[in-house]
């Protein structure tokens, strides 16, 4: 695709921000996809939350974490005692990477470039709202936040202080619980991931 539109000016605020991603096209993956996804959020909040970047649901509404994932992340979140109105959710990178498959779009994991390229509107979005801790949902999220590649098995449930200063909790994708074959294997990793976020509000 077409690719080499340079980097705006740092923003001075996250609206300004979002609409200069909405024309991004740093990298290929604007071109088969429907819109930028950027986060969501009050500009103030104290929690962020990074995942992977936008699914199918996320590609077409224009809001992260909104399909299956982000059901189930929701639902998590309420049983913790996080509001979600009140923190600010985001993702690695900000289009759906997708292979088309019949009338499906499947997935597709980002690539380093894709990662680090994309890592500058999530740097951006850190240093406006700056936070007092960010969460790395999943290995993409955690290597963008980090500029390293992360063990997220190892370094689960451990805050990581990033280079730009930054508090990061490390936990797993809620869409990895999705796909989970065996139920009581899923109800424990479910478990596990709402004492999590349980932890990430007593950090609060
Ligand atoms: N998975 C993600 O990582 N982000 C979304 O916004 C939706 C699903």
């Amino acid at each position: 695709g077409e690719t080499g539109n340079t980097l705006p000016p740092p923003a001075n605020d996250l609206e300004t921000l979002r609409k200069q991603a909405e024309t991004c096209r740093l990298c290929p993956l604007h071109e088969p996809a429907t819109q930028t996804v950027f986060g969501e959020g009050p500009a103030d909040a104290p929690l962020v939350f990074v995942g992977e970047q936008p699914g199918d649901k996320e590609d077409i509404s224009g809001q992260p974490f909104i399909g299956p994932a982000g059901q189930l992340f929701d639902a998590t979140l309420q049983d913790a005692g996080i509001d979600r109105s009140t923190v600010y959710v985001t993702n690695a990178v900000k289009h759906f990477k997708f292979q088309p498959r019949g009338k499906f779009r499947l997935h597709q994991k980002p690539n380093g470039d894709e990662i680090q390229t994309c890592r500058w509107w999530l740097g951006q979005e850190l240093k406006l709202i700056d936070p007092d801790l960010t969460v790395a949902l999943g290995a993409t999220a955690a290597q963008s936040l980090l500029g390293r590649s992360v063990a997220v098995t190892k370094e689960r449930g451990r805050i990581v202080e990033s280079d730009e200063g930054q508090r990061v909790f490390i936990t797993v994708h809620p869409s990895f619980l999705l796909r989970i074959p065996d139920e009581r294997r899923k109800a424990d990793e479910r478990a596990r991931f709402r004492d999590d976020m349980i932890a990430v509000r007593e950090l609060m």
